[in-house]
């Protein structure tokens, strides 16, 4: 049985890392368009570092969930038949043992350099433009997809998404493409669609199953039922 999951900032939430468009998400502190934008880093370059350094050192102090462990224990039975896709740029799926994962925004724990397009992995600030491990200009900006990027590995995900049996939907509003089109993708070739989240949210439509609560409720109670 082949399966892809979709995970959001929801699945990080019970780690401690905000989520977006919750009552006290990330886009109640920041405006969009100043800190998620080519533009607003165009215009204020040491804001935009500043941000996300300050979201990468936070990474320090969280730690995966029991719904990231899950994922991991999914993947210990399905293998290669498992792909976690994540919106997230966090390092929780990592962190918990998944190993068949697609940051289809990018990650924190890594640089993207502007000069010669390399994306080394990257622990410390950027806001000090250190230099780019392979190619020594000093243009490296976080490796996260800004709204009006391009995002990571679409036709990986798109190839996997059409030729799944399940797709599961977990942590996420479904405010965002193309990854809010994924269910109504899958459903369409076939795949049973089911969504994990705190609340319903507006893409319910969408899916065959809709289980409401807390991730690391939720997604271990249905990866257990998979596994039984
Ligand atoms: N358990 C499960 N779901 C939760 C929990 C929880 N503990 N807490 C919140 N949620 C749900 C919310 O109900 C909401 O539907 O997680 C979802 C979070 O939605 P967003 O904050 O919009 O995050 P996400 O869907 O990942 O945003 C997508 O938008 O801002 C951009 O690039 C950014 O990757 C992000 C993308």
């Amino acid at each position: 049985m082949r399966i892809v999951v979709l995970t959001g900032a929801g699945i990080s939430a019970e780690s401690g890392v905000p989520t977006f468009r919750d009552a006290d998400g990330l886009w109640e502190g920041h405006r969009v368009d100043d800190v998620a934008t080519p533009e607003g880093f165009a215009r204020d370059p040491d804001r935009v570092q500043r941000f996300y350094d300050e979201r990468r050192r936070a990474l320090h102090a969280v730690e995966p969930n029991a719904a990231h462990r899950a994922l991991a224990r999914l993947e210990g039975a399905l293998g290669e038949d498992l792909l976690v896709v994540t919106q997230n740029v966090d390092d929780l799926h990592e962190r918990a043992g998944s190993m068949n994962l697609v940051h289809m925004h990018g990650e924190l724990r890594r640089a993207l350099c502007g000069a010669c397009g390399a994306r080394p992995t990257w622990e410390g600030d950027l806001v000090q433009r250190p230099s780019c491990p392979a190619c020594g200009h000093r243009e490296l900006r976080p490796d996260v997809v800004w709204f009006g990027e391009l995002p990571y590995e679409l036709d990986r995900i798109e190839g996997a998404v059409v030729a799944c049996d399940v797709f599961v939907a977990i942590g996420t509003s479904g405010a965002v493409y193309p990854a809010a089109g994924y269910a109504a993708l899958a459903g369409a070739f076939g795949a049973h669609t089911v969504e994990l989240n705190l609340a319903p949210t507006l893409a319910d439509v969408a899916f065959d199953e809709v289980r409401a609560g807390p991730a690391s409720v939720v997604v271990p109670r249905w990866v257990e039922g998979l596994l039984a």
